[in-house]
């Protein structure tokens, strides 16, 4: 059926696919069925031109291929310089400092929007064990005061379904920071910050000076925050929800939660204090989907350009739960060190979207490889003991 279905569909605007109303032929538009692997980007398309989804290689798909496998041997040594001149370990390219990683759930809304449900959120599914860990946004350990992005990464175990990579069989990663759109339009202006900020602060700067509107967005988020668990977090790129849909995430705490109370920033690691005492009580947040609303206002391969909630209202779709939990234990440290998200571990109906993911599918898996990390766990690893009552 699905290759009937993209061929009648390919050369011609249907009203619905039904056959009943043909309009003149748009050789760019293409359709796809929700259960269809996605199909693979354009070569670059006539400034304009619309298509389902949106996504076409920069200059062309050999030559962007290939700069990713540069960017793959330049994350290595990123992580190389940024560890030798700090004196410390190879760590993550980015996001090297954990707050915590807390064991929870993900549990598709009952009443959620019929749109949401694909993929994970598709009819039935859920609710799934994940894994969440809270970082900071440099690939090298610094006070928590200093000017960076935070993170929020998701892991949703026990995934079943097709996938683009095999390095993991069975996880579903979301991916998220505190601000609305990454720094750069594309790839390769995220590799050019990186390197920059490697360079210093007023490298940083003339970085963001440079790049008024496609850099300085993200970076004027990147003030100290008083709680990684008060914090919103988006997932910045795009991504199918279906291969029909695309989508961008974020994540509020949920109504009700009780804000965190603004404590001394004096601690070089006063998030991972904050976290600890709210794990003790649980934290709780809603994931919210925006669907795109159309390829100008809701574009894919720009994605510095913010989806605006009115054309695109975040519709929540899951609860992400966090019981009370103990994060003071060395044991889980070392865990959440070896732990590699992606947002490219996950099955085909989340498929990341546009070229600032698309170069992510080979960066994280060498900047993994870089510091001989990566664990895919299977449940709660032994940390789901229930929480130690103190004995009288
Ligand atoms: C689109 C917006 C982006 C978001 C929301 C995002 C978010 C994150 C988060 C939350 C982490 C921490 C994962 C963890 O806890 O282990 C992370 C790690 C990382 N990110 Fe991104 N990121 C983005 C774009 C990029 C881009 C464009 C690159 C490079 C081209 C990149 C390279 C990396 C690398 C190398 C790691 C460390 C991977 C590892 O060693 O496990 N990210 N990112």
């Amino acid at each position: 059926m699905r290759a009937p279905f993209r061929l009648l569909c390919l050369g011609a605007v249907l009203v619905g696919c039904s056959g009943i109303t043909v309009v003149a032929p748009r050789p760019e538009l293409r359709r796809v069925a929700p259960d269809d692997v996605p199909l693979p980007p354009f070569e670059p398309v006539a400034e304009g031109a619309e298509s389902m989804n949106s996504e076409y290689c920069l200059e062309s798909c050999t030559a962007e291929k290939a700069r990713f496998a540069e960017f793959a041997k330049q994350i290595q040594e990123l992580q190389k310089l940024q560890s030798g001149n700090r004196g410390q370990s190879v760590q993550r390219g980015f996001h090297g400092k954990a707050h915590g990683c807390l064991y929870g759930t993900v549990e598709p809304l009952p009443d959620r929007d019929p749109r949401s449900k694909f993929g994970v959120f598709a009819e039935g599914k859920g609710p799934y064990k994940a894994w969440i860990r809270f970082s900071n946004g440099v690939g090298w350990t610094q006070p928590d005061d200093e000017l960076d992005a935070r993170g929020m990464a998701v892991k949703l175990l026990g995934v079943d379904g097709a996938r683009p990579l095999n390095d993991e069989m069975q996880t579903q990663d979301f991916l998220m920071t505190n601000s609305p759109t990454p720094v750069g339009r594309n790839a390769e202006e995220f590799m050019k910050f990186a390197f920059a900020n490697e360079r210093g602060r007023l490298s940083g700067y003339w970085f963001a000076a440079t790049h008024i509107r496609t850099g300085a967005p993200a970076l004027m988020r990147t003030d100290p925050i008083d709680s990684a668990a008060n914090a919103q977090y988006w997932a910045g790129g795009a991504f199918h929800l279906g291969a029909h849909q695309a989508v961008k995430y974020t994540a509020k705490p949920c109504e009700g939660s009780v804000p965190r109370p603004k404590g001394p920033r004096t601690d070089p690691d006063y998030l991972r204090k904050d976290l600890n005492a709210a794990a003790k009580a649980g934290l709780c947040f809603t994931f919210y989907a925006q669907f795109q609303a159309d390829p100008k206002t809701t574009p894919i391969e720009h994605a510095s350009r913010e989806w605006p909630e009115d054309v695109a209202p975040p519709v929540p779709i899951a609860t992400i739960r966090m019981p009370a939990q103990d994060l003071a234990d060395p044991a889980r440290d070392a865990f959440c060190e070896k732990l590699s998200y992606s947002p490219w571990h996950g099955i085909y109906a989340h498929q990341p979207m546009g070229h600032i993911n698309r170069a992510r599918r080979y960066v994280y898996e060498a900047s993994r490889q870089g510091r001989a990390g990566g664990f895919e766990p299977h449940g709660y690893e032994g940390f789901d003991a229930p929480p130690q009552t103190p004995t009288k």
